[in-house]
């Protein structure tokens, strides 16, 4: 049990999204610093499926050591070099605040009770780091009345994990990589606000993984270190991309951002497949995903459906609102209503779907078989905004841990 505290106990409380790549970001230039080789673009997730819930909170009552609580388990801060680098620069930030108006409380000395909780089951096998370092650094920063921008934060969560500078905001954000040696140009920002294009959806099909994939850290330098193909996609293919993604987002082309969208998933995949030894995310099931997505935009004579795939077999499959029952409607033909995670949130435009969008015998069969044997549950989403702050705190008035599971 954390100790419970007489002194003063400062708290903030925000939840951050999950965000899920079109443009990847896959390598690094600098791991220090944890500098991409090349900019990437995302569409963040609406919290209403998926979100990470944090409290910071400080006081002169805690133990000296900072303390960080994930999903009820206690995390060894000090062997996580990613939290220590935020931690410190968020420290540094207030420290300057203190420096310059000598009323203020001398937060930046205190130590820290950070707790964190997922709406989402771990088990179902979606990257959480993002989602989980923009609410850390999203607390501590609302803890210390930061007045740093999203994007100037975006820098320091980028030191826990890549993809995480992405999940400080909404809609469609961009993570440039940037050029300068120590960092401080590689920022997200965002190209477009969820009001730009809210008809987004995305359906996640989550596959019964038995085996963990090669951590995207490792997995990463190993494609930089040994990929014939790397440079050329890191260089060429990429700044291409994400100048066609951008177009296509500020025009809502969904045809266009669906193509530019799937061939830089294939892209990504093909530099691990060409890594030595080769990486592979994908498995039959995420293969049979990508023939059905293709299936189902030929019989309708247009990209109505787009996959994208991270570093693990999850098919993300994004679509619009009025192409539901097209898109969702066949998955959820082909799956069965029995599924985990049909209903929830997202599922109004569903729940009078009865028959499948296409006709389910113009579908390669096989694909049909092999989806329908290797999916755990699904998750039904769209795009949403970024973290938002909330009283539901998880540390008490006196320090005490809560919980809200
Ligand atoms: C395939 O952000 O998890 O999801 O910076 O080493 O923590 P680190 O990597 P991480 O990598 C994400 C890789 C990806 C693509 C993406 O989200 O852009």
């Amino acid at each position: 049990m954390a100790a419970v505290s007489e002194s003063p106990v400062f708290r903030a409380t925000t939840t951050a999204p999950v965000n899920i790549a079109v443009i990847k970001y896959w390598g690094k230039r600098d791991a220090t610093l944890n500098l991409p080789t090349n900019s990437s673009l995302s569409v963040t997730l609406s919290q209403r499926s998926l979100r990470t819930l944090t409290t910071a909170s400080c006081s002169a009552g805690y133990p000296a050591a900072d303390e960080l609580t994930l999903n009820g388990k206690p995390q060894d801060i000090q062997s996580s070099k990613r939290t220590l680098a935020c931690l410190a620069s968020l420290r540094a930030h207030r420290q300057e605040l203190e420096n310059a108006n000598s009323s203020l409380p001398k937060l930046s000395t205190l130590p820290l009770r950070i707790v964190s909780e997922n709406n989402f089951p771990t088990a179902a096998g979606l990257a959480s780091s993002a989602a989980g370092f923009a609410a850390l650094v999203r607390a501590v920063a609302d803890l210390y009345g930061l007045p740093q921008s999203p994007r100037e934060l975006s820098r320091i969560a980028r030191q826990g994990s890549g993809s995480a500078c992405r999940s400080l905001m909404g809609g469609y954000v961009a993570w440039r990589s940037g050029e300068l040696p120590d960092g401080s140009d590689s920022l997200a920002e965002e190209v477009a606000p969820q009001s730009h294009w809210p008809e987004m959806r995305a359906l996640i099909l989550v596959v019964s993984a038995e085996k963990k994939d090669v951590p995207s850290t490792t997995g990463m330098q190993t494609t930089v270190a040994t990929s014939e193909l790397f440079a050329t996609r890191a260089n060429a293919i990429v700044p291409a991309r994400m100048a066609a993604i951008e177009t296509a987002i500020q025009n809502r082309d969904f045809p266009a951002f669906a193509e530019v969208t799937m061939r830089d998933s294939n892209g990504f995949h093909a530099t691990c497949l060409d890594s030595w030894p080769p990486i592979f995310y994908m498995n039959d099931v995420s293969r049979a995903a990508v023939r059905l997505v293709h299936d189902i935009n030929s019989i309708v004579g247009r990209a109505v459906c787009a996959y994208t795939f991270d570093a693990g077999p999850n098919a993300v499959i994004y679509y619009l609102e009025k192409d539901s029952a097209l898109v969702a409607g066949t998955f959820k033909a082909i799956l069965g209503s029995s599924l985990e995670g049909w209903s929830g949130p997202f599922y109004e435009s569903l729940k009078d779907v009865s028959s499948p969008g296409v006709a389910l015998d113009q579908v390669d069969s096989r694909a049909v078989d092999v989806l329908k044997s290797g999916l755990s549950r699904v998750i039904l989403t769209a795009v949403g905004e970024g973290p938002v702050s909330v009283e539901d705190h998880l540390v008490g008035e006196k320090g005490e841990i809560l919980s809200r599971q």
